[in-house]
């Protein structure tokens, strides 16, 4: 979705600007805008819109001719309009005296257009300008600075009481000394500093400035100057906690490898190690979650989806405890039926727009609801009765990799969790958990150069399926997401025994398959689809476990893993598969942090 960043203080806003741009371009990268408000009486705005990165424009735009102490900035995902430089933000009122950063979707904003901003010249395609002209039209003449204040304030809320749909904004004026912030079904954070402030769509926009966040939330409206704060939701005024993010800049920079989603599938192990740790102590397994779930849902969406489906088996096999998973764009408009289930919204960043409607639907259906999430204060944490977090450091990279891995790890936790077992079993179960991170470990160490290889070989087809069967299945399904949204291969995962029911009708010998072979119960099966595959031409990598020698008789290459019981194989499976992804995308010179057309988290639905 859409980044966007506000700076009021005391320095220079410009460079602040485009260096918080630049740590969440992964929100969206289509296009990009600044604007920034000189010091004069006036306010001038000094605005510049561009195609570029956020990278060239730093190169590009020199210093001299932006300056002043207050401006805004935004990346775009397209929604409404092409990508295009009038369809950029900020967007402006017929005057160009109100400007306006946006993410969401304003859905009635055809309906303003045509009815009460029908007088008005728009300039872009998009949804978004609607807010400024509107802001604009709600706005009474006033001399005084302190009396501009309430009346921007006062407009922008009464424009928003007219607005459908979600929205994170920032409002600047020529003149005013501050911003206007509010949200509504859209992540907003402001970044406190001193004699200075910060507002942005998310934390890592700020970390470089500052560690203390305050969240808005649902409904808060905003008026930051340099230095003061006030909130305020339903007409009365709100206090809203400050808290220390423990994320550290380094956390948001590449640490010398040439691509973020190579950092974070490194930081496998760790992120494996640190969600252990902080879930597991002397007397077990301790969740804080009060539970004695007897049936759960999942809803997801993307990547979490599929670690829900892992989950799923790894639940149903640990603690024989029924998991359903629904798609949460899905399950939002479906007859579904929710009783006495709990639910669990997984979402690495909390702020995926159809899970978090998801959420509230549950809970409107008075089911208990958990927030399975990375991000602490995210949205999907407040509307959820409780919070399990997974600790997987902040996450760049578009596509999803070491969130994933710490997905898995609450949920073989919270399969042991709820097992309630004799606690010298649990403990054995526990010292298997412990050896998980090795398990990546050695996939990153011995396995590497290899899988660059497969992924050589890879990168020359245009089309591949990946099959697993069991726990491996959503595993199968992760590995072909990866690869077709960084590599563009068209990639499809499927249950080894469903490929004879269609897809076979599109296996030649330019189709690799990609099997997971580990030897679990099914491996015969899976030999068996394998036979079938090759003798349709088809090429096959397996992923298969340091000494299977068996598996060479079937298949053209190898890629290793450690052994392991098969209820934990899908960790190193999956670094396997995103390790591949990631060398099949480099070999094809992708954009591998910013896939085409891709957002990391989608605030719409
Ligand atoms: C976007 C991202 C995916 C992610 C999905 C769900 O589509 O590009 O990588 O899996 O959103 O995100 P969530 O934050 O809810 O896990």
């Amino acid at each position: 979705m859409c980044g966007i960043i506000g700076y009021v203080g005391e320095r220079e806003a410009l460079p602040i600007i485009l260096d918080s741009l630049q740590r969440i371009e992964y929100r969206g990268y289509d296009s990009c805008g600044i604007l920034v408000q000189d010091n004069s009486a006036d306010g001038k705005f000094q605005v510049h819109k561009s195609l570029k990165s956020i990278a060239q424009l730093k190169n590009n735009l020199a210093e001299s001719e932006y300056t002043g102490t207050i401006g805004v900035g935004h990346t775009r995902w397209a929604t409404h309009g092409v990508p295009a430089r009038r369809n950029a933000h900020p967007h402006f009122d017929c005057e160009g005296e109100i400007a306006v950063v946006h993410n969401g979707i304003i859905e009635n904003f055809q309906a303003l257009k045509e009815g009460p901003l029908s007088n008005c010249r728009f300039k872009s395609d998009t949804d978004t300008e609607v807010i400024a002209h509107l802001t604009k039209k709600k706005m009474i003449k006033t001399d005084s600075l302190e009396g501009f204040e309430l009346q921007l304030k006062e407009a922008v809320k009464a424009c928003l009481s007219e607005l459908m749909g979600s929205y994170a904004i920032i409002v600047t004026a020529k003149g005013f000394d501050g911003l206007v912030a509010a949200r509504q079904d859209s992540p907003l954070i402001i970044g406190v500093g001193d004699r200075e402030n910060f507002i942005a769509s998310d934390v890592p926009a700020v970390l470089e400035q500052t560690n203390r966040i305050i969240y808005l939330e649902e409904g808060d409206i905003a008026v930051v100057k340099k230095d003061s704060i006030y909130i305020e939701n339903n007409d009365s005024e709100v206090k809203r906690n400050e808290r220390l993010i423990p994320w550290t800049t380094e956390d948001a920079e590449k640490g010398g490898y040439e691509h973020f989603m190579l950092k974070e599938i490194h930081e496998e192990p760790k992120a494996i190690i640190d969600t252990l740790r902080g879930y597991l102590s002397e007397e077990g397994i301790c969740l804080g979650l009060e539970c004695d779930a007897r049936r759960i849902l999942m809803v997801a969406c993307g990547t979490s989806y599929y670690a829900a489906l892992c989950g799923k088996y790894m639940i149903e096999h640990l603690a024989k405890v029924p998991v359903q998973v629904e798609l949460a764009s899905e399950f939002n408009y479906s007859d579904f039926v929710l009783d006495d289930m709990m639910v669990m919204a997984i979402t690495q960043s909390g702020e995926t727009a159809d899970t978090l409607m998801a959420l509230k639907k549950a809970k409107r259906f008075g089911c208990k609801t958990v927030a399975i999430t990375n991000v602490v204060g995210s949205t999907a944490t407040r509307i959820a009765d409780d919070a399990i977090y997974i600790r997987a450091g902040l996450e760049i990279g578009v596509a999803a990799t070491k969130s994933f891995i710490a997905q898995l790890v609450i949920f073989y936790l919270l399969g042991l969790f709820l097992a309630k077992m004799p606690k010298h079993r649990l403990e054995e179960r526990i010292s298997d958990l412990e050896l998980m991170p090795l398990l990546a470990q050695v996939v990153l160490d011995e396995e590497g150069e290899n899988i660059q290889k497969q992924a050589g070989y890879l990168s020359n087809y245009a089309n591949a399926f990946f099959v697993g069967r069991g726990v491996n299945l959503p595993i199968a399904l992760e590995g072909a997401l990866k690869l077709k949204e960084i590599s563009y291969i068209h990639a499809e995962g499927y249950a080894a025994g469903e490929l004879k029911h269609g897809p076979f009708a599109l296996l030649t010998e330019d189709t690799p398959v990609i099997a997971i072979m580990t030897p679990d119960s099914t491996y015969d099966k899976t030999v068996g689809n394998v036979k079938e595959i090759k003798a349709r031409g088809a090429p096959v990598i397996a992923i298969a476990e340091q000494g299977d020698e068996e598996v060479e008789k079937y298949v053209d290459r190898v890629i290793r893993v450690p052994k392991t019981g098969a209820i934990f194989s899908p960790i190193a499976n999956t670094v396997a598969l995103h390790l591949l992804a990631y060398w099949t995308a480099k070999e094809r010179g992708c954009e591998i942090d910013k896939p085409r057309n891709l957002a990391k988290s989608v605030t719409v639905e």
